[in-house]
């Protein structure tokens, strides 16, 4: 059916939208026509490269600048780079120290790291540590910028890490599509430098850090300001999973290039300074229409014929995907799930398919000892069409021992959070709405604003949360990881297992989840993690008192 999809239904807006309404918002009908996707491929203007040429880069570990006094210390810097990201041409990007996808951080549960980044890109950055439970001060609120160099309202003369209450955006906004353009008393703003402590008090995980900044954090990270960060622990190290080369982080992203290999994106203000928002065909989500895994096009990677352990992460701004690994006679791989978003489940779970939406995580293992040595698997997005069919490939290369397995029993630890424990019940609609008098994307009606109070919730208590949608919305939660109690109000699906931290959303579809809000009093956010939704309005406020 997807063959069929009309031009507003591929939009994602004005299809689905004229679908829901025709039919009652969680309809079946709706439910079963619903859209693949929501948003538009933005097409590239070079001749795309081959698949399962280029090899698999493996992020760089980052090591630490002291680990004295039993904190970890890293240094980024932010920085333009030009890297070779389609062989034989020259891809100026945004970057965490000078790669895409940044360098990895390792931590382990207990104890501390700092993190201090240096802004030397020529706009206001934050960066936000996705999945972390982080102090309010480091969660990289889309207000507590670091400006760059020379940033208009920078003190002449001042230096270094110098903080202080400025408008929370350096757009001047208004009109439309114009930014939201508000002053937030609460901002805290920095000068070229900020550290971030975060306390790495949480569970062993796949978390991911990107940049946060307000109205631009989807042209930021499609840039490429986004890294991989793994926390380990005790639990993990006890289960003989597989390790070492046989761990392999994928960051899944699409992007879009013009004819002399840049990146494309639809941006109304390429520089990024003032005007925030997309060209109207993208309202609903840039798609590329090439895909990278860390960085490289359909890269190809050479395994031994055992298991192994994908730690994979949905980076994309838009785009969904469901994943399958087909041999090429055919047959599909059990994809065994043993992790989610916030850590181990209590249990493996087999799939055949695994859908991923934007800043989703999976913890999976494959294993390739049934292969012939010197054939292919191919991992394939079932939404894509045509060259986003294919992610990438793995090339069975040897026999070789294999002393990891997939234990029956995985987390003991999972919280055993019940209905009947929640001393509230909320209810969030996301849906189109407007945003400056033009196309935006609404929390409860309301586009985000960081001055107003939207929930706040006393530290400790569980609350249910029923969550609707009008297309696609992979609903992000930061501080806290929560459990799926329905979707469609039916039972969870399989890969709904474990603690959450994104729930995607599906056209027409409802769902509820539970969750403690424990950790820390303060300021933090929930938002849809469809990162142009995202920057259009589709956030609030989530304080904790
Ligand atoms: Cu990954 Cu608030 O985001
Ligand atoms: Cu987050
Ligand atoms: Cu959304």
């Amino acid at each position: 059916m997807r063959e069929h999809l009309t031009r507003r239904q591929v939009l994602g807006i004005g299809g689905a939208l004229g679908l829901l309404t025709a039919t009652g918002l969680a309809a079946s009908a709706a439910l079963s026509r619903r859209p693949s996707f929501t948003g538009a491929v933005l097409r590239s203007a070079l001749p795309l490269p081959p698949a399962f040429h280029v090899p698999l880069p493996i992020p760089s570990v980052l090591r630490p600048v002291s680990t004295a006094g039993g904190v970890d210390r890293y240094e980024i810097t932010q920085r333009e780079a030009v890297l070779e990201v389609l062989p034989g041409f020259r891809t100026p990007l945004w970057t965490y120290n000078g790669t895409f996808p940044g360098p990895t951080i390792e931590s382990r549960r207990g104890r501390p790291i700092t993190v201090t980044h240096h802004n030397e890109l020529p706009v206001p950055t934050v960066v936000h540590l996705h999945g972390g439970r982080s102090t309010p001060e480091a969660d990289g609120y889309p207000t507590d910028l670091v400006l760059p160099k020379g940033w208009p309202g920078t003190k002449p003369g001042s230096h270094g890490s110098g903080s202080g209450h400025v408008s929370g955006g350096g757009h001047g906004g208004g009109g439309h599509g114009g930014g939201h353009g508000m002053h937030d008393p609460r901002a805290v703003v920095t000068e070229l430098t900020r550290g971030y402590t975060f306390p790495i008090d949480q569970r062993a995980t796949l978390l991911w850090y990107h940049d946060h900044r307000m109205d631009f954090t989807a042209p930021a990270i499609w840039r490429g300001l986004a890294g991989l960060h793994l926390v380990r622990d005790d639990v993990e190290d006890s289960l003989a999973l597989p390790t070492g080369p046989r761990e392999l982080p994928l960051m899944i992203t699409d992007r879009s290039f013009a004819a002399d290999g840049s990146l494309v994106y639809p941006s109304l203000d390429p520089t990024l300074r003032e005007r925030p928002g997309v060209q109207e065909p993208y309202l609903a989500g840039v798609l590329g229409d090439v895909i990278l895994v860390n960085g490289a096009p359909w890269p190809m990677h050479e395994v031994d014929a055992t298991r192994y352990r994908l730690r994979i992460l949905n980076a994309s701004n838009a785009r969904h995907y469901e994943l399958e690994a087909v041999t090429d006679d055919g047959r599909r791989l059990d994809l065994v799930q043993i992790g989610a978003d916030q850590g181990l489940l209590p249990a493996p779970v087999t799939h055949q398919q695994l859908p991923i939406a934007p800043a989703e995580r999976y913890d999976v293992i494959v294993d390739f000892s049934t292969i012939a040595i010197g054939s292919r698997i191919r991992l394939l997005d079932r939404l894509g069409e045509g060259r986003t069919r294919e992610v990438m490939a793995f090339h069975v290369a040897r026999k070789a021992k294999d002393d990891s397995r997939i234990p029956p029993r995985l987390a003991t630890d999972l919280p055993d959070w019940r209905r009947s424990d929640a001393v509230r019940v909320r209810d969030f609609s996301f849906r189109a709405g407007q945003l400056n008098g033009g196309h935006g994307w609404v929390i409860g009606g309301k586009a985000f604003d960081p001055a107003r109070s939207d929930v706040t919730v006393r530290l400790g208590d569980v609350e249910v949360w029923r969550l609707v949608a009008d297309v696609h919305h992979p609903i992000h939660l930061h501080l806290v990881g929560f459990q799926v109690l329905s979707r469609g109000g039916k039972a969870p699906l399989p890969h709904d297992a474990g603690l959450k931290d994104t729930i995607s959303l599906r056209p027409g579809e409802s769902a509820e989840i539970i969750t403690r809000f424990d950790g820390y009093r303060g300021r933090y956010l929930f938002h849809c993690h469809n990162a142009e939704h995202e920057d259009m309005g589709m956030m609030a406020n989530l304080e904790i008192v």
